[in-house]
This record gives C-alpha cells, structure tokens and sequence, in this order.
C-alpha cells in the first residue's frame, strides 16, 4: 500500500469535496464570471454583472481561490489565475461551454443515480429521466446546441492533435462518422487540400455544420449527411473517422457500429479511431474518471489498447497501429482483416 503524506481519513473526506468544486466551477462559468473579471474586481462588482448574491458569490470565489482557480489580490477583490482564464468564453482553449455541460443538472442528476449504474451495469441518466441522452437532446434542442458546442470547443485541442499524429497519404474521401458539427472534418480538410470529406451524424447534432464548413473555407470540399450509424453509415469513403464515438456506446452497439462500418469499407480502406486508451493497472488517466461518466451517462465505456482490438476483431477488421499523442488522446489505425475475409468464405465444392 502506498503511504499518503497526510491522514488517509483526511485525504479521503478532502475528496468527498471534490462535488463541491466541480459544481463550483461550472456555476462560475454558467454565470459567465470569469468572463467580467478583466482585470481585478470587487465581488460586489461582479454580484451585479452577474446577478448574483454578493456575499454568497464571495464565499464561492474564496473557496475557488483556495484551489487556485481565481485569486483575492485584495480583501473582496478578484482577478483571474491560469487556472480561472479556461473558464472565459475568449479564451483560446476555453472550456466555458464543457463546464457549463458537465455540471449541468442532466449531469448532476445521472450522477445521483449512480448506484443503478453499478448495480446494474445500466445507464443512471435513462433512470434518473426515463430516456437516453441522445433522444433527451433531439427533445431539448438548446441543451443539445450546448452539448455540440461543448464537443467541438473542447475537441480543439484532441482533433488538433489527432490530425497532427496521423498521416492520411492517400486518403480522397473520409468519412466522419458521429462528426458532429464537422469541427475535426473541417481541420483535416485546411490540412489536407486535395481531401474531400462527409460529415454525418444525427441531423440536430449536423444542423450547425454547413455553416463550420463554410467559415472555415472547405465548404467546397465537403458534403454533411444526416443519418442513424446503426442503421448503416455513407459509402464510398476510403478512410472512416469515429472521434470520441465508441466510448458513448457498450461492447455490443460498439460492435454493431464498427461492422456498419466494416461493411462499407473498400479492401485497402482504413477505420481511424480517436479515443483514450486507458492504461493498465493503477495508472492515474482522466479516461478512468471519463470511464464513469460514460457508464453513468450512456451504459458506455472508456477501453483499453487490447480492449479495442478485440472490437475491431469482432467487426472483421485487424489492429495495424496506435499512435498516441501528447492531448491524453490516442489514433488506433484499423484496416480489413484479410484473414477473416478469407476464412468468411464459404468452403469451395
Ligand atoms: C461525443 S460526440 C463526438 C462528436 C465528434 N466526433 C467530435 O469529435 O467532436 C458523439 C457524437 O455521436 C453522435 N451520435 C450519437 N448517436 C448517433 C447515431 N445513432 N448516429 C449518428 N451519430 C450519432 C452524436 O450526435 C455526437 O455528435
């Protein structure tokens, strides 16, 4: 057992409080008071632009600043730490929208629910709503305009690193699939300017996407399709992404989708899987906290290297390759497995 540097029933109930902050930090972004602080402020400034209770607003911004996040230059005074600017809307790897999503009361309510998670296996968010997170956000369409905002704002930094570790030599036409609002397609396409790409998803989850596409000036280059990847995927695309999709979905649908997939991957095609591997053991990675969030939220999972062969196997595909990168993120290459093909074959008479 490994020694802890102060009392382990202290250490242990200062974790209790991780609750607090999380929830902390996503109403100081909800209520958008990292935004107003531009320079040092008094709380009673910041109560009145925000709407909020300046003594209670106080006794948050102490507790944030004791953590780091924010910092009292004077008594009642505020001003931003490294820690507070991610939590602005301009800031260049702003997170406002994430924190705005994660401690949302759909969030905060699935997690109550917890308990039917791990004594079921099931998801806590159909318990704790009566439905699944993809057709509670086709029901509540401003939740789910936050929801893809929250993704593409927060993917930046995974799809700027996921492009920047995988080569595309040869790719024409890759498919997105689960491509959201076509953040990733839209950075591949500025990398890559004789690739051609489709972005498909859901069609609230794609509305945006024309318009991202166009902004980013590879409209021209760039088709978007609405649909259901259970039912089937686009065809015609030498190279399939799936970007933070598998992990939303259990080892069955996983299988189901990559075998949609599978069936419309040309011979010399690639699959391209962007997601965290967890590592083995008792290795500290934000994929094993994501990991319950995953269960929590969607009966999904966060999986290991081997874990994610095993699903590419069972679809008829063969792990070539995994490249990591330094966004706590990771490309695992996948192409069709010949042998597979082969032995599928009925034996000739
Ligand atoms: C975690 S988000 C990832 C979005 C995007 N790949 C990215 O990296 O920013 C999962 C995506 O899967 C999409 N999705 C969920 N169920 C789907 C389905 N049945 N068919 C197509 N897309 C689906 C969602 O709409 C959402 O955009």
């Amino acid at each position: 057992m490994t020694e802890s540097a102060t009392e382990p029933s202290v250490e242990i109930t200062r974790m209790m409080d991780g609750a607090v902050i999380a929830q902390l930090i996503h109403l100081v972004a909800e209520l958008g008071v990292a935004d107003v602080v531009d320079g040092a402020r008094s709380v009673d400034e910041l109560a009145s632009f925000t709407g909020t209770e300046p003594e209670a607003l106080y006794r948050a911004l102490r507790t944030l600043a004791s953590i780091g996040v924010f910092t009292e230059v004077a008594p009642r005074t505020f001003d931003l730490t490294s820690l507070a600017v991610p939590l602005r809307s301009d800031a260049e790897d702003s997170v406002r929208e994430l924190a705005t999503v994660r401690g949302s009361r759909e969030h905060w309510l699935a997690l109550g629910e917890l308990r039917h998670s791990l004594c079921t296996g099931r998801s806590a968010f159909a318990r704790a709503y009566g439905t699944d997170w993809w057709s509670y956000l086709d029901e509540n369409p401003e939740h789910a305009a936050k929801f893809s905002k929250a993704m593409g704002d927060n993917f930046a930094q995974v799809h700027a690193a996921a492009a920047g570790a995988s080569d595309f030599p040869d790719t024409k036409l890759l498919v997105d699939i689960g491509g959201g609002r076509g953040d990733l397609v839209a950075t591949l396409l500025q990398r890559h300017p004789a690739m051609h790409a489709v972005v498909f998803d859901r069609p609230h989850a794609v509305a945006d996407a024309a318009e991202l596409l166009q902004s980013a000036g590879v409209a021209d280059r760039a088709q978007v399709t609405a649909g259901d990847f259970f039912e089937g995927v686009p065809e015609g695309g030498d190279t399939y992404v799936l970007c933070r999709i598998l992990h939303d979905w259990d080892d069955q649908q996983a299988a189901h989708i990559m075998s949609n997939v599978a069936d419309v991957l040309p011979a010399g095609g690639r699959v391209v899987v962007i997601e965290a591997v967890v590592p083995e053991g008792d290795e500290s990675h934000p994929a094993k906290l994501m990991d319950i969030t995953m269960l929590a939220m969607h009966k999904g999972k966060e999986r290991s290297e081997s874990e994610f062969a095993a699903l590419f196997e069972s679809a008829g595909l063969r792990h070539v390759r995994t490249l990591h990168t330094n966004a706590q993120i990771s490309v695992l290459i996948a192409e069709v497995d010949r042998t597979t093909k082969v032995q599928e074959k009925p034996p000739s008479q």
